[in-house]
């Protein structure tokens, strides 16, 4: 049968491709880029984005954040610009103008809740020049974004997980998992996205159709934050790399390579916390380099 183009990325795929840091650079050199996420039920989420990207070389990065809980994200993440978001009930109202916003990669959804106020806040992303990446919360309302996804003439990366994915294309989980390749593949030729299928195996899937399987990860990554986790690498991999396919299959593997070395170094799948898998990326990241 003809399944397409099919690879394994594996450690050296990510070791021939990771950028280097050139001595010369500034943090101007690696991007701007924006995390929109967060509600007053979920502040964890974005945070953690925000603390992933960080710790995957984002050279400069600004949060928008309701502002009813900016005051709490700000103290936890010391080291990002913010912009405090009007807010209703702890969620975005809907309102947010780029035109204050200087940013060349943006990630939207962690924690955002499903609310009118975040479907006008993804529609307003879409319509940005710059590549975007829409996980959770952001893909809730995909149908109505279809037509704007279609027209953007930059990168789009949509990182559902099973349940995420069955609900916007309108088929059972279990009828996704039996073909899941080639589900994938239609959706993000048909849509003209990068498709971050994920699960053990992610599967990430081009415009073209070309897949690339992961085998990083374990069942320490199945508890709540550890998507909002790659969303992080993911947006920091694509500011600082030129080519998108190598950026998210690069960022796929650490996620899960982190999971592994911890592992490895003293932690059971069960104690495993999503921010832990944060602060294993250094060394995933020493041992890559
Ligand atoms: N083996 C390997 N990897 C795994 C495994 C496993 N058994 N289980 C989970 N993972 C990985 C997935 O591949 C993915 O990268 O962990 C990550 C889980 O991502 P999500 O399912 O998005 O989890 P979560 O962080 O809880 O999402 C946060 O957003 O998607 C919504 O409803 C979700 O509210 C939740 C929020
Ligand atoms: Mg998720």
């Amino acid at each position: 049968k003809n399944a397409g183009f099919r690879k394994l990325w594996s450690e050296a795929d990510v070791v021939r491709t990771l950028p280097t840091r050139k001595r010369s650079s500034h943090k101007g050199t690696y991007g701007k880029g924006l995390v929109i996420g967060g509600s007053r039920n979920m502040t964890g989420a974005v945070t953690m984005t925000a603390k992933a990207a960080l710790r995957s070389g984002a050279g400069l990065l600004t949060m928008a954040v309701p502002d009813d809980i900016y005051s709490v994200v700000a103290t936890h993440v010391p080291e990002v610009m913010y912009y405090p978001c009007s807010s209703i009930n702890g969620c975005f109202t809907g309102e947010i103008d780029f035109v204050h916003l200087d940013v060349d990669a943006i990630a939207v959804g962690p924690g955002m809740g499903r609310t009118a106020g975040t479907k006008s806040v993804v529609q307003k992303v879409l319509c940005q020049d710059v590549p975007v990446v829409l996980d959770a919360d952001a893909l809730y309302y995909w149908k109505d974004y279809v037509s704007i996804v279609r027209e953007r003439k930059q990168a789009t990366i949509v990182t559902p997980h099973p349940g995420e994915m069955a609900r916007m294309i309108n088929v059972s989980i279990r009828d996704l998992e039996k073909d899941r390749f080639a589900i994938a593949k239609q959706f993000a030729m048909d849509y003209g996205v990068y498709l971050v299928l994920k699960g053990p195996y992610t599967i990430v899937t081009t415009p073209n159709g070309k897949q690339y399987v992961n085998t990083t990860g374990n069942p320490a990554l199945a508890k709540g934050g550890s998507g909002d986790v790659l969303t992080g690498i993911i947006l920091a991999f694509m500011m600082q790399h030129a080519d998108i396919q190598e950026a998210i299959s690069n960022a796929v593997f650490v996620h899960g390579k982190a999971a592994d070395v911890l592992i490895e170094r003293g932690h059971s799948p069960l104690d495993v916390l999503a921010t832990d898998v944060i602060e294993a990326i250094p060394q995933t990241l020493f041992h890559l380099y």
